[in-house]
């Protein structure tokens, strides 16, 4: 049964004034390849709605950006117009890929001097952006790969994402699949790298382990990882950092590092209330998932005890359920959603478990190395 288990006391803890109030995740930003179409993917496949627009024919030259938003899940697609650039390169390098995670806070010009002051390297200074709607302020600073987190502070604003880009409406009618919010998004660093990055978060951001998984916990016959997830004050933000560990076979976060070139995010979690609606609305619009055995439900309620979902819809549609001392989470994973094996969804509902699933990583771990067998990468 998994557990939440926090690690060593945190010797910070003394100093109880949170430097860094994050009210929840801001958006996530993509650097893709084709901005437009990736955008009509999230709307017919996600349910996502455009609702803001940067471009030329707002006056931006170099870039195409589409904000979508689904419950409070916003999500910035942008494609570069040019060669050579940031943009470009990140896609060159990466394929389609997360560059920002960005943080909403109360306060972006504390937030970066209180970042920096722990040791945090600038990646954009702080920005005060205006438009006839208000203003927002931004500020960014590095964290693993070349992927980022931007400080938004947006409590002067009243536009649809902020200054720079205008409002757009989705030209074609968007069904929504449910979703709510970010539960967690996960990044992958490399080999040794996972307590450097949790030291980042811990004495950088005042972020706190809450739990952690070592190659026991999270091993297959063939390959392995190990994980720590750390958290805010609040919880409202949740980063699990996995590292790759030694096995028979090539672990799938090796795997993503050697397709990605590089530490990045792994997977972004998304919560429904309704998991059971949610994927089936997902699976026929051709979402694919990874496929666990049927014999994983062999033992499940014995294991996770009583749900309120209908056990046969929940194997028909192959979810996963793992119980802690809290209640149950019921989960789902993509397969990986772009051409490089890197980049996938969770798809979560949680009855009260606060943890991600340890009960599931095993029957999990063999169906993501299955598809590893499939592309030669195993
Ligand atoms: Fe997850």
């Amino acid at each position: 049964m998994d557990t939440l288990q926090p690690t060593a006391p945190n010797s910070a803890t003394a100093n109880t004034e949170d430097f860094l109030p994050l009210l929840g995740t801001d958006y996530v930003e993509f650097y893709v390849g084709n901005a437009k179409q990736a955008a009509y993917y999230y709307q017919s496949a996600w349910g996502y709605e455009v609702i803001a627009y940067a471009g030329p024919e707002t006056g931006v030259k170099d870039r195409a950006s589409y904000v979508l938003q689904q419950g409070k899940i916003r999500m910035v697609l942008t494609a570069s117009l040019e060669p050579d650039s940031i943009i470009s390169e990140h896609v060159k390098k990466h394929g389609d890929g997360v560059k920002v995670l960005a943080l909403w806070v109360d306060d972006a010009e504390k937030a970066l001097a209180e970042t920096l002051k722990r040791g945090a390297k600038q990646y954009a200074p702080l920005e005060v952006k205006t438009d006839a709607d208000g203003e927002v302020r931004t500020a960014s600073i590095h964290t693993y790969g070349d992927t980022v987190h931007t400080f938004v502070e947006r409590k002067n604003y009243n536009g649809a994402f902020m200054p720079g880009y205008t409002k757009m409406v989705s030209k074609t009618p968007v069904k929504s699949v449910g979703l709510k919010y970010i539960d967690h998004c996960v990044g992958n660093v490399g080999w040794g790298e996972m307590n450097t990055w949790v030291k980042f978060y811990e004495d950088v951001l005042g972020f706190k382990v809450i739990i952690s998984f070592d190659d026991q916990d999270i091993s297959t016959e063939y390959s392995a990882l190990m994980s720590k997830v750390v958290a805010n004050g609040n919880e409202f933000v949740k980063f699990p950092i996995n590292e790759p560990a030694e096995g028979k076979k090539k672990s799938q976060i090796e795997e993503y590092l050697d397709f990605y070139h590089g530490p990045g995010v792994q997977h972004i979690a998304v919560a429904t209330d309704n998991i059971l609606e949610t994927v089936a609305d997902l699976r026929s619009r051709g979402i694919e998932f990874l496929q666990v055995p049927d014999t994983y439900y062999d033992d499940l309620l014995a294991r996770v005890g009583n749900i309120e979902e209908d056990f046969e819809e929940v194997r028909r549609l192959n979810i996963l359920i793992d119980r802690d001392d809290q209640g149950y989470l019921l989960q789902l994973f993509t397969k990986p959603v772009e051409d490089r094996p890197t980049l996938f969804y969770e798809i979560i509902q949680r009855r009260g478990a606060r943890a991600f699933g340890k009960g599931n990583f095993k029957a999990l771990f063999e169906a993501i190395e299955r598809e590893q067998e499939r592309r030669g990468t195993l």
